[in-house]
């Protein structure tokens, strides 16, 4: 999960490295009340998680509280990359001496993290990294050290970085370990005039899988570029939303992604991806046939269960069930194999229900599925 920068400024603050007095709203007027408490002059920043704010109007100086309120009221609302505007945070300016670049981000494939810093910040670091790959350090960070006083001086030596940043980096890393993070970036990191190191702009990625420790993001810090994908995390179903109109259930994230390509091999295109997992149950199966029916491009669905631990007739039951609890707008293909596979089609045979048709391969079944959303279209 992305951090919001008003968040991922929170977190800079409370591990103790320097940030701008700042504060977020969703309104104009309250945004003048607070570059008044500010000072009057303030940076108006669009709080939106993707980058290349500034770049799309997105981060603007306001000279006193009456232009904070209009800038305020221009940013609020405005499309940055798809993603809608629905609070500013308002910063005292900074006077900026140099801009430099540092972060940590997960290493998969080296096993470990990597600290990315550079002498030359504020734009983004990708167009440095491609146009000057010698201004921008990569020291890799062994977890189970992390980041001494030692290690930070090495990554600030390698950048060019000053000495002040020392501190910082090692705090950054004490973020990156405590608050559970996959990436902690600072960009700018900034000297000032008067000689203070500050961080301007943060972005934190959470590692999702220690949600449970990290209780105080709440759902609204989670931010889902769909409406149906919201809805699906709240139900807790692994699901992405796609831009075709087959939608498909299966169990197995690998059964799901070859479903995916099986679909897509008959000329139709996926709805999303949904994999219930192990799950058979009647609730886990209307919640995804429901999602997946509310969204209005679907024509078909693609039921694809192969039965393993989770027995072919539990999961017939379970879709059995799930018709009583909602109603089947769209034809739904279903494709049973593997353990109990025969009892699982005989339960549905019994159903008969008038929009449901069995198909005994998956490639039948999706060439049904791709027929009859092609049929409906
Ligand atoms: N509090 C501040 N005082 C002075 N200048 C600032 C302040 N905050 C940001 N800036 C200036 O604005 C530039 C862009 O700000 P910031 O890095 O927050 O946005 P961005 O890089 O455009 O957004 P993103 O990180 O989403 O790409 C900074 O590089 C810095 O020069
Ligand atoms: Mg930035």
């Amino acid at each position: 999960m992305d951090l919001y920068e008003h968040q991922a400024r929170e977190l800079f603050e409370e591990h103790g490295i320097l940030v701008p007095r700042a504060e977020v709203t969703d309104s104009p007027k309250e945004a003048r009340e607070i570059a008044r408490r500010l000072g009057g002059r303030v940076v108006v920043k669009a709080q939106v998680k993707t980058g290349g704010r500034g770049k799309a109007g997105g981060v603007k100086l306001a000279a006193d509280p009456a232009a904070a309120e209009i800038t305020a009221r221009q940013i609020l609302g405005m499309d940055i990359k798809g993603h809608t505007v629905g609070k500013v945070m308002l910063a005292q300016p900074v006077d900026i001496e140099a801009e430099f670049y540092a972060s940590y981000v997960l290493d998969r494939a080296a096993g470990g993290f990597l600290a990315i810093a550079s002498a030359e910040g504020g734009m983004e670091i990708e167009e440095v990294a491609a146009t000057r790959p010698e201004a921008v350090a990569r020291i890799p960070i062994d977890p189970a050290a992390g980041v001494t006083s030692a290690k930070a001086g090495e990554i600030a030596e390698a950048a060019g970085l000053p000495p002040q940043t020392v501190d910082v980096l090692v705090r950054l890393w004490e973020v990156l370990v405590r608050e559970d993070a996959l990436l902690v970036e600072v960009n700018p990191l900034v000297r000032t005039a008067q000689g203070q190191i500050l961080a301007l702009d943060g972005k934190v990625t959470l590692d999702d899988n220690a949600r449970f420790r990290q209780a105080r993001w709440g759902a609204d810090a989670v931010e889902h570029d769909d409406a149906l994908e919201a809805t699906a995390a709240a139900k807790g179903l692994n699901y992405v939303k796609l831009d075709g109109e087959v939608g498909i259930i299966g169990n197995g994230a690998g059964l799901v992604m070859s479903t995916l390509d099986v679909v897509a091999g008959c000329g139709a295109r996926p709805a999303n991806f949904l994999d219930i997992g192990g799950g058979a149950s009647a609730q886990i199966m209307a919640d995804g046939l429901s999602v997946i029916l509310s969204d209005p491009a679907v024509k078909s669905v693609f039921v694809n269960v192969f039965g393993g631990i989770t027995a072919c007739d539990a999961v017939a039951d379970g879709i059995v069930r799930a018709l009583d609890s909602i109603q089947l707008t769209k034809p739904l293909v279903v494709r049973l194999d593997g353990n109990n596979a025969a009892r699982g089609r005989a339960i549905l045979d019994e159903r008969a229900h008038p929009l449901v048709q069995q198909a005994t391969t998956m490639d039948g079944a999706a060439q049904r599925a791709a027929h009859l959303a092609a049929a409906t279209a």
